[in-house]
């Protein structure tokens, strides 16, 4: 089998196993298995979509004091990590379900703190509205991972006046039964008629259906 296809077939194995996860633990399972190839196989261009490029993009142009406090929230194997540390920003921690994930992230030099926690369970042990100036999650909702339930504690963890940047998948907002049929928009929406949150950028890119991302940039009241 050529390299191409084992990617391939790795991908389309791991993006399955991931929509039958289950739940949270099953989630976990599936991403310390991807682990060791995750980086190879969401990076080959026929898998890669745009939602960490919009992101790193959108951080750069509204956050221009690079000495900001980051937390990368399921930060996976720190790919996005990497991006923005090459963009110039030096203050980074990351948070994610999988251990595994998170020692190819260690790998990558690039956060000062890693933080084994599972998002939706408890709250998380990380301290209120002082610790971190920016939010950043890419390619953390989807089937079986994360969904909206989990704006309350990013609000909780975020200073006031701090911006949080969520990109994934367009296509997970039809398909995922947590997500699909305004969920999403709806916890959004009362979010900020509470004032909680105001909405302050969003990107929809269109293409092939299954890379079409979205990104939204909210800033903490
Ligand atoms: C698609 S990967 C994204 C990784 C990375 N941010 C990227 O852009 O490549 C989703 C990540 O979310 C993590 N994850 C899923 N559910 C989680 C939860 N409830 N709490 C914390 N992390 C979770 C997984 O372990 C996985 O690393």
């Amino acid at each position: 089998m050529s390299e191409g296809q084992a990617v391939r077939e790795r991908y389309t194995f791991f993006i399955d196993a991931m929509s039958k996860a289950g739940n949270a633990e099953g989630a976990k399972a599936v991403y310390d298995k991807w682990a060791e190839t995750y980086d190879q196989d969401v990076m080959a261009p026929e898998n890669q979509h745009y939602g960490r490029a919009f992101l790193v993009e959108a951080l750069q142009k509204m956050v221009t004091d690079k000495s900001v406090k980051i937390l990368d929230f399921a930060a996976g194997t720190g790919i996005v990590g990497q991006m923005v540390k090459q963009a110039g920003f030096n203050n980074i921690d990351a948070l994610d379900c999988s251990n595994k994930c998170l020692e190819k992230a260690k790998e990558k030099h690039v956060y000062q703190n890693l933080m084994e926690e599972t998002a939706g369970q408890r709250q998380l042990a990380i301290n209120d509205r002082d610790t971190y100036d920016v939010l950043i999650c890419s390619a953390g909702f989807g089937p079986n991972l994360l969904n909206q339930s989990v704006f309350s504690e990013w609000i909780r963890i975020t200073k006031p006046g701090g911006y949080i940047f969520n990109s994934f998948r367009k296509q997970w907002l039809k398909l995922d039964p947590s997500l699909n049929d305004g969920k999403f928009e709806k916890e959004m929406q009362r979010l900020e008629d509470n004032y909680k949150w105001k909405l302050v950028g969003k990107e929809v890119q269109n293409g092939i259906d299954s890379k079409e991302a979205l990104l939204f940039v909210h800033r903490i009241c």
